[in-house]
C-alpha cells in the first residue's frame, strides 16, 4: 500500500531516523516536513529537519516551521536527552536549501484540502501544537485525512518525563486533547510499544556496518541518544520511538493493536499530559484511537536497516 504523508517533527535523533526511514521507502511519498518546538527550540528543529532531508539527498522536500511554543504553556525542552543541538552524535553541515516560507499549520491545511479526500496521512512525532493549530484553522481536515499516526502517550509503561506523562503529550497537553478529540482516524504509538524497540549494541552495529554517510550518522545518533535511557532503564540500548510511526505504515503486521478510548489530562498538576487509556472499556466511551501496544522489534530493526541501506 502506498502513503502520501506529512511529517510533523522536532528533530531529535529519533525524529531524524524516522524522516530517513520514510524518505528511503518507495511506498511512501513525503509531501512535506513541518517543524515544531519540542526536543529543542524551533530555530533548531526546523534547521535540523532541513539537514536531515538534505542528508537523504532530498532538498526538494519542503520544510516549514510552525509553532515556537505550546498553545498556552511555556515550552519544555529535552536537551538532557538530545544534546544542545537536538542532533548531537553526528556532525551535519548547515542546511543549504531555504526554509519554505509557509507556516506549518497553513502547509498542513493547504496540502490536505488541496488533495483528494482520504489520501494524506499526518505523522506527528512531536508535541501536537502544529496539528492543533491546523485543526483550528480548518476543522474539515480531520475527516479529509486518511488518518493521523502519531508517537505519543503511555499506558502501563508510565511516563518518561513525569511518572504519568510521555514527553510529546506533556509538552502541549491542550493540543493533544484537541487532536485526540478531533474525530480523525487516529493511531498512536505510546511508550508501551516504543520501549520494546531498543537500539541494542548489535542492532546499532548492523546499521554502522552499512558504512554509508547516512548509516554512520544514524549509528552516531543512536549511540548518543541511547546513553540517557540506558542509564535510566538499565537496558542495552534506548527506545527508538519515532521511526515506529513510519514502520506502522510500512509493515502494520509488525504491531499488535487495540481500539481504545483515550482522554488527555490537562488540569491536574500531578498528572498533566497523561494519556488516560480505557483499555478495559470500563467507561463505555466510544473508542477514538487505535493503540499500537507491542512491536516485533527484530522485524522492525531488520526493516530499518534494509531501508537505510538504500540511501
Ligand atoms: C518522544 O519525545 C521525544 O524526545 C522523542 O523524539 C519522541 O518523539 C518520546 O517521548
Ligand atoms: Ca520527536
Amino acid at each position: 500500500m502506498s502513503h502520501a504523508i506529512i511529517i510533523d517533527t522536532d528533530p531529535g535523533q529519533d525524529d531524524a531516523i524516522a524522516i530517513l526511514l520514510a524518505l528511503a521507502s518507495p511506498e511512501i511519498e513525503v509531501l512535506g516536513v513541518t517543524a515544531v518546538a519540542g526536543n529543542v527550540p524551533l530555530a533548531l528543529t526546523q534547521a535540523n529537519a532541513r539537514r536531515v532531508v538534505e542528508l537523504a539527498g532530498r532538498a526538494d522536500v519542503p520544510v516549514c516551521a510552525g509553532a515556537d511554543r505550546p498553545l498556552i504553556r511555556p515550552l519544555v525542552t529535552a536537551e538532557y536527552v538530545h544534546g544542545k543541538t537536538g542532533l548531537d552524535g553526528a556532525d551535519l553541515p548547515a542546511p543549504a536549501a531555504p526554509l519554505d516560507q509557509r507556516h506549518a499549520a497553513d502547509f498542513i491545511v493547504e496540502t490536505v484540502m488541496g488533495r483528494e479526500p482520504g489520501t494524506v496521512t499526518l505523522c506527528p512525532l512531536a508535541p501536537l501544537t502544529n496539528v492543533a493549530l491546523a485543526l483550528a484553522k480548518e476543522p474539515r481536515i480531520a475527516s479529509r485525512l486518511a488518518g493521523i499516526v502519531l508517537m505519543g502517550g503511555a499506558m502501563r509503561e508510565g511516563g518518561n518525563v513525569t511518572p504519568a506523562a510521555e514527553f510529546n503529550i506533556y509538552v502541549d497537553p491542550e493540543a493533544a486533547a484537541r487532536v485526540f478529540a478531533c474525530g480523525a482516524d487516529i493511531t498512536f504509538v505510546p511508550l508501551d510499544c516504543t520501549h520494546q524497540a531498543l537500539t541494542t549494541a548489535a542492532r546499532t552495529a548492523a546499521i554502522r556496518a552499512l558504512d554509508t554517510r547516512v548509516a554512520r550518522a544514524v549509528a552516531g545518533w543512536m549511540d548518543f541518544f541511547e546513553r540517557f535511557d540506558e542509564a535510566k532503564y538499565g537496558t542495552d540500548g534506548g527506545p527508538l520511538h519515532d521511526p515506529l510511526v513510519i514502520a506502522a505504515l510500512l509493515a502494520p503486521d509488525l504491531f499488535a493493536q487495540k481500539r481504545v478510548a483515550v482522554s488527555i489530562e490537562t488540569d491536574s498538576p500531578l498528572t498533566r499530559g497523561m494519556s488516560v487509556v480505557d483499555w478495559w472499556g470500563v467507561t463505555g466511551a466510544e473508542p477514538n484511537a487505535t493503540m499500537l501496544h507491542a512491536v516485533d522489534a527484530d522485524g522492525f530493526f531488520a526493516l530499518l536497516t534494509e531501508r537505510l541501506a538504500r540511501l
